[in-house]
């Protein structure tokens, strides 16, 4: 496991097996790691992340499990059986769901890594708010960075403009995963707040998730060679 010196995981973001595999095939396992989300999961199954395993790459399984706790645990075992390096849950699943999952994950003979999701970048306070949680969107994903901490979970999934403060309030070791990056000349897409990669790690990013400015690029190898060679 951990194939990958550098800190990047390409997202393959596409809506098939061919497009996805068209980008795999020319990244190396040595230069980056990948992420698996709902969609592609959701159309081509597991077998699609054991072809990537098998190809030798470090896959995050981004899920997003949040269930009972027995249901998330048996979710997890599953997906580690799949040879993922990495997979999440949400932090508002709770200390209990979060404490099952890592205690089946435990048992594995290679462990994956458990990360949490704090707040979806994607709510504001109102929407926070609306939903019963008090305060601002920031002071939440501080709150449940905490949980997730003290659950044993090996990390969150946050914005690199957060992570310098959890980095702050977590054990050393405590895993950042941070989207929203761009190399300073890449289009926004529809990223608004964004950091540069070497930004990001400055701020306590362990780990970039990085999609279009690598697969929507005219050479995605030359991309990510470019991304590495910048931190
Ligand atoms: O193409 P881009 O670099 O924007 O892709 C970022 C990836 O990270 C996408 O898979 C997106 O769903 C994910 N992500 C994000 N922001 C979050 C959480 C996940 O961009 N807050």
């Amino acid at each position: 496991m951990s194939m990958s010196s550098s800190p990047v995981i390409v997202a393959l973001d596409f809506p098939d097996q061919d497009s996805a595999l068209a980008l795999v095939d020319q990244l190396q396992p040595s230069l980056c790691r990948l992420k698996v989300g709902k969609e592609l999961f959701t159309r081509l199954g597991p077998a699609f992340v054991e072809t990537l395993v098998g190809k030798g790459f470090d896959v995050f399984l981004d899920l997003k499990f949040h269930d009972i706790p027995n249901t998330v645990a048996a979710a997890c075992e599953a997906a580690a059986d799949l040879g993922v390096w990495m997979m999440n849950v949400h932090a508002s699943g709770g200390r209990r769901m979060m404490e099952a999952a890592m205690e089946r994950l435990a048992t594995k003979s290679h462990r994956p890594l458990l990360i949490a999701v704090t707040i979806l970048t994607s709510l504001g306070e109102e929407d926070i708010h609306e939903i019963g949680f008090q305060g601002t969107p920031a002071d939440n994903v501080l709150r449940l960075a905490a949980l997730a901490e003290s659950a044993g979970l090996d990390g969150v999934v946050c914005s690199p403009l957060e992570a310098a403060a959890i980095r702050a309030r977590t054990r050393s070791d405590f895993q950042l995963v941070t989207p929203g990056v761009r190399p300073a000349t890449a289009s926004l897409d529809d990223q608004k707040r964004v950091m540069t990669p070497a930004d990001a790690m400055q701020a306590g990013s362990s780990y970039l998730v990085i999609g279009r400015p690598v697969t929507a690029a005219a050479d995605p190898l030359q991309a990510l060679r470019d991304i590495n060679a910048s931190l």
